[in-house]
C-alpha cells in the first residue's frame, strides 16, 4: 500500500526545469551540461529526463517508499528530488567522489534532514566491505524500498518479496 505522502505540486517551467516548493531541479543528461551546470542553494543539477521523473513519480501512487538507497550523488539532484517526492524516513546516498556537495549540505541543514538524508562521499559501491558497513548501520532491518543505481542512469529497483525488481 502506498504510504500517505503529503500533496505535491510539481511546477514544470520547461522539460528541463522543475520546481517543487522552493527547490529547483535543472534536468539534463547532456555530458557538457552535466559537468558545466553547478548546483547551488535550492537549485540542483539533476542527471535525469522528464520521462524518468514521471516514472518515479508514479511510484507515489502504488508503492510505499520509505527507505531509499541512491548510489551516485553527483551534484545532489537525485538525493534532493527523492527527498521532496517521497519524504522518506531515510535516504542514504553514496558517492565515489570525496568532495561533499555544498548545495546538498545546505539543503539538509535548511530542512533539518540530518537524521534522514545521509550522504556518504568517498565510497565506492563496488567496495563490499564499505557498503556492508553502511547498510548494516543505516538499514539494520534490511528494509530498503527503493535502490537507484548510478551506473545505469535511471535504473530503479523495488523491493519485492525478497528480491529486487527492476522497474525502469
Ligand atoms: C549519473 S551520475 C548520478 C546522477 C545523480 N544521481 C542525479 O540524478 O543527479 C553518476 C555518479 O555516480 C558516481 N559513481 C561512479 N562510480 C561510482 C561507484 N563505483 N561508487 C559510487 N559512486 C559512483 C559518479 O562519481 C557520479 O557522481
Amino acid at each position: 500500500m502506498p504510504h500517505p505522502v503529503t500533496p505535491l505540486v510539481l511546477d514544470w517551467a520547461s522539460d528541463h526545469l522543475l520546481r517543487i516548493d522552493d527547490v529547483e531541479f535543472y534536468l539534463t543528461v547532456g555530458l557538457d551540461e552535466l559537468h558545466a551546470h553547478e548546483s547551488r542553494t535550492n537549485h540542483f543539477l539533476l542527471g535525469k529526463t522528464r520521462p524518468m521523473i514521471d516514472a518515479v513519480l508514479a511510484l507515489r501512487d502504488t508503492e510505499s517508499i520509505r527507505r531509499i538507497l541512491d548510489v551516485g550523488i553527483f551534484k545532489g539532484g537525485s538525493a534532493a528530488l527523492y527527498t521532496k517526492l517521497f519524504a522518506p524516513e531515510k535516504l542514504v546516498a553514496v558517492e565515489y567522489l570525496p568532495q561533499p556537495v555544498a548545495a546538498l549540505a545546505q539543503f539538509i541543514a535548511d530542512n533539518d534532514l540530518a537524521s534522514r538524508l545521509i550522504p556518504y562521499y568517498g565510497t565506492d559501491q563496488s567496495n563490499a566491505q564499505a557498503m556492508g558497513r553502511i547498510l548494516a548501520s543505516e538499514f539494520p532491518d534490511r528494509n530498503i524500498d527503493l535502490i537507484v543505481d548510478a551506473f545505469d542512469i535511471g535504473r530503479h529497483y523495488l523491493w519485492r518479496d525478497r528480491w529486487f525488481k527492476p522497474i525502469m
